[in-house]
């Protein structure tokens, strides 16, 4: 089967969160199990930088009003996957984060940038086209992505790529104004409830939502999440018009990226049978961030995106009851102003809380490797990966139940019987209330190793849900 997949972001390219890591592993773990893979992003500077660059060029011509749009032929730097980056320097030679400048306000002409790719990804799903290779199934992830299914729909080809859209986050709609329609080469007809429109805007992600022939999103939970009002972001409603065509597909992770055994970033490797090297983890960590020295004091971390979605007011409403429990707090994260603002203030007060603002990849392997406990009390969470990169290096995931996290992560009751600690109700109360709990099964070390075996053993690669999507991709094809 040939298989575009089209993304904003892979790693090892360029990575803003969750999504890169899948784009980064999931096309390898197709191709391993025998799909023809190629993968199709934005030729950002990043991209053309860090790709391995095959070289040839293939001329698409004008597209959008852009002159000369060509794809540039290249392979995944480690697993060789191909890949296209599309080459419109107007519209992608720009350094920085994909989404937004100066850190925080989106690029002004987000809707060319990701209307160009869903473009070129239609291109692509049909016969004759420039490349001389037509998919038969067209990949694509969130609201970047969206308009692939919908410029299928409007050209009318019938011999066409099926298409499936996958959802990582619901809450990021790719909301423009009705008049970027015309820019992006979509009919009025278009701006329609049964279509784009969305609350007088139109969506992007809404279009991968109603003309995809299949949606996928990265758990199960999360599938049934976002039928309901509570979570659905005022999509709820289509999402269960269309739930016979709506797959919960739980994400796996990269073994070989996260592995305590040969992790290039963290200054002890460790492994199930020889654990001593977590314990010299955690006090490297304790010195790195400026903690006090105390192997005995259980080690508490944030690695996250910072934004409401994350709960981290949650934790900050937390942070003096933590420390009333003994709890070290070392948090990475960037993102939404007044959440680095909220915790450059905590790290400031005597709550032995350490705070790095910023995205750090080797720090955040560094972190996840020497604490005890991850603390993810997501409001909701579409899969979450942290907690299981937490899990595989034996630190225990304390978690909302929500989305992937309910998928992943089981209690351990008093018994140290699960691979982490699960809250139900979103409050500081039940927060404190489990890591005292997750505190006085780390008092109990035989109970506490027995818990981080569970965790560690899970099989969390990508081996469950790579044949998952094929079982999607190969009923889609005989429709
Ligand atoms: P999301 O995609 O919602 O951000 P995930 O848990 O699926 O959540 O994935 C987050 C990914 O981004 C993980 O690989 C995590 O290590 C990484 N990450 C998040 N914040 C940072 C940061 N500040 N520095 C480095 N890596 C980060
Ligand atoms: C999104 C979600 C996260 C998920 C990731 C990869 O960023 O917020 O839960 O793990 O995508 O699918």
């Amino acid at each position: 089967m040939k298989v575009l997949f089209v993304t904003s972001e892979a790693f090892p390219l360029l990575k803003t969160g969750g999504l890169g890591d899948v784009s980064g592993a999931l096309p390898a773990a197709l191709a391993e199990a025998g799909e023809d893979v190629h993968m199709l992003l934005p030729g950002y500077p990043q991209a053309l930088e860090n790709a391995d660059h095959v070289g040839v060029t293939i001329a698409l011509g004008n597209i959008l009003g852009f002159e000369d749009v060509s794809l540039i032929e290249a392979r995944m730097p480690d697993n060789g996957v191909p890949l296209w980056l599309i080459n419109c320097p107007q519209l992608y030679d720009r350094p920085g984060n994909p989404y937004v400048q100066d850190g925080k306000t989106d690029w002004p002409d987000n809707h060319l940038r990701f209307a160009l790719l869903s473009y070129v990804a239609a291109i692509l799903s049909v016969p004759d086209n420039a490349c001389g290779w037509t998919a038969d199934i067209v990949h694509t992830n969130d609201w970047q992505g969206g308009l692939t299914a919908a410029y299928l729909h409007f050209w009318g080809i019938r011999q066409r790529a099926r298409t499936v859209f996958t959802v990582h986050n619901l809450q990021y709609l790719g909301l423009f104004t009705p008049d970027v329609l015309p820019q992006v080469g979509l009919p009025d007809a278009a701006f329609s409830i049964d279509g784009l429109e969305f609350h007088h805007k139109v969506s992007f992600l809404k279009a991968g939502l109603y003309y995809s022939d299949a949606i996928t999103t990265v758990s199960p939970t999360y599938a049934k999440e976002i039928m309901l009002p509570e979570f659905g972001c005022g999509l709820d409603g289509l999402l269960r018009q269309r739930a016979d065509s709506v797959h919960g597909i739980l994400n796996g992770i990269d073994d070989d990226i996260w592995n305590p055994k040969t992790d290039p970033h963290i200054p002890h490797h460790f492994s199930l049978a020889r654990r001593t090297g977590k314990i010299q983890n955690k006090a490297a960590l304790q010195h790195e961030m400026g903690l006090p020295a105390d192997l005995d004091a259980p080690l508490f971390c944030v690695v996250s995106r910072l934004t409401e979605q994350k709960g981290i007011e949650l934790i900050a409403k937390s942070a003096s009851a933590l420390r009333k429990l003994g709890i070290q707090l070392a948090i990475l994260g960037s993102g939404d102003h007044h959440l680095e603002e909220l915790l450059s203030v905590i790290s400031g007060l005597d709550l032995g809380i350490k705070v790095k603002i910023g995205y750090d990849d080797a720090l955040a392997h560094r972190i996840i490797a020497g604490s005890d406990v991850l603390l993810m009390p997501s409001q909701f969470e579409p899969c979450g990966l942290t907690q299981m990169y937490a899990m595989r290096y034996g630190t225990l995931p304390l978690v909302y139940k929500t989305g992937g996290l309910a998928d992943t992560v089981v209690d351990c009751g008093t018994a140290g019987d699960g691979t982490g600690f699960v809250f139900e109700t979103a409050s500081t109360d039940a927060l404190t209330a489990t890591a005292k709990r997750a505190t006085d099964l780390y008092r109990h070390p035989k109970l506490w190793q027995k818990a981080q075996r569970n965790a560690m053993s899970q099989d969390m690669s990508w081996k469950h849900a790579a044949p998952a999507y094929m079982r999607l991709y190969k009923n889609l094809a005989a429709t």
